[in-house]
């Protein structure tokens, strides 16, 4: 984690680029990690997932440590999406592994003020998550205490499913409900075709998987995302 580090807090509420690292090719992860930093992201999405909350396996805090040196003297952080049940078990070592912001689903928190708490007591930023369907007041009790929250446009499991665009207005909702100190993050299906959907919600954090890792030149796409966004907050 990045203790106290103004850079975390200014990437909170920044439009940000967010590339998530389980659509890159793991047998170059640095490479690939490098590739997106060289293009100007500063922000390395960590898909988690147990098979439990969601059907599929992916990445443990072992990941998170490999690259974490990387991606902080990088200037970046590592925003650690954890798509699994029982979070608060792994908080503390998911911030020792070098996780800045950590996120949870309300989906899977019977206490979610304190899994919160347990977050930033661990020197991290705590974001929380819901699915498409998840209604916004999930959330609502718990927007004085979090750093960010985050849209599903999917749900969670696996990269590279259709953006689902019905959750659009639920994402303009989350921006008037939370205070504007408050980071919005959109996660599934972003692409260049569908990034223009989800910039006039008002959400200025996007995650992208197969967009970037995906495409024959990941930094390219990235660049041509972040370009995306950049024009979108001029004319804003
Ligand atoms: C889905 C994950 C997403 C996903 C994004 O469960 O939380 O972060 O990897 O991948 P794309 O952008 O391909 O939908
Ligand atoms: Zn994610």
């Amino acid at each position: 984690m990045l203790e106290s580090c103004p850079v975390s807090d200014e990437l909170l509420t920044t439009y940000q680029l967010a590339p998530s690292i389980l659509s890159a090719d793991f047998y170059r992860l640095g490479e690939q990690v490098r590739l997106v930093m060289d293009a100007g992201v500063r922000v390395i999405h960590v898909d988690v997932m147990d098979g439990h909350f969601v059907p599929n396996i992916t990445i443990g805090p072992f990941i998170v440590e490999a690259i974490s040196e990387q991606v902080h003297d990088a200037g970046g952080v590592l925003d650690c999406h954890l798509m699994i049940s029982e979070p608060d078990d792994y908080i503390d070592t998911f911030a020792r592994a070098g996780a800045d912001w950590i996120n949870v689903h309300a989906e899977a928190c019977d206490h979610l003020n304190m899994t919160l708490s347990r977050i930033r007591d661990a020197g991290c930023k705590a974001g929380v998550t819901i699915n498409p369907a998840t209604p916004l007041v999930a959330i609502q009790e718990a927007a004085g205490d979090i750093d960010f929250a985050l849209m599903m446009t999917v749900n969670p499991g696996f990269s590279g499913q259709g953006f689902i665009e019905s959750v659009v207005p639920k994402i303009a909702r989350a921006r008037t409900l939370l205070p504007p100190g408050v980071g919005l993050q959109v996660d599934g299906g972003i692409s260049i075709e569908t990034i223009g959907k989800v910039l006039p919600t008002g959400a200025n954090n996007f995650v992208a998987g197969s967009a970037v890792y995906g495409a024959p030149d990941p930094a390219a796409a990235a660049r041509e995302l972040m370009e995306a966004m950049a024009a979108y907050s001029a004319s804003a």
